[in-house]
């Protein structure tokens, strides 16, 4: 495929050490698992808060991602203004992360917000990926189960890319 058809993705939490780097971490592997790694471009996650920029994930999130066998390598950023022309879609992680996009994101910009839950399909999986930060590493565990859900509800071949609410589709 060619460079400037393939599909760039960024996932957004707020401090980008737990949720977002792991999400980025599932989908990266995911994806290249069912075979469809030529279709897409970069894979990225940012914070919206500067917190813990510079900073590896989470003790918990990799802890998770390594009981899973999903490799996590990634240094906490801040979202930008270019993030927003950069890739095609940006993942929020809960409703306040999507929140924060919409509001800085700069008119005419390319890429399409989205909350990630909007992709679940089987209702038992919340669509808020809730904060896991000041909570057991169960949260995180509650976290990667939902991110598996809705990466594969995203991208397998049977629900391709597809804005919710919108008849678009990449
Ligand atoms: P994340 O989790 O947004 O999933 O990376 C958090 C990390 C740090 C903080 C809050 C949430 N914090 O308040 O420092």
């Amino acid at each position: 495929m060619a460079e400037s058809e393939k599909i760039s993705l960024a996932f957004c939490c707020l401090g980008n050490i737990c949720r977002s780097p792991m999400a980025e971490a599932v989908a990266k592997h995911t994806i290249a698992e069912l075979g469809y790694a030529d279709r897409f471009g970069e894979f990225d996650s940012m914070g919206t808060a500067a917190y813990h920029v510079g900073e590896s994930p989470d003790h918990r999130s990799a802890q998770v991602c390594r009981i899973h066998g999903v490799p996590i390598d990634h240094s906490a950023r801040q979202v930008s203004k270019q993030d927003f022309s950069r890739f095609d879609y940006i993942f929020a992680m809960d409703a306040n992360n999507l929140a924060d996009l919409k509001r800085i994101q700069p008119r005419s910009s390319k890429a399409k917000v989205v909350l990630f839950g909007e992709y679940g399909y089987d209702s038992s999986f919340p669509k808020i990926v809730q904060d896991p930060y000041y909570g057991g590493v169960n949260g995180f565990e509650r976290n990667y189960e939902q991110i598996v859900h809705f990466t594969k509800a995203s991208y397998n071949p049977f629900y391709k890319i597809s804005v919710p609410g919108s008849r678009k589709s990449t």
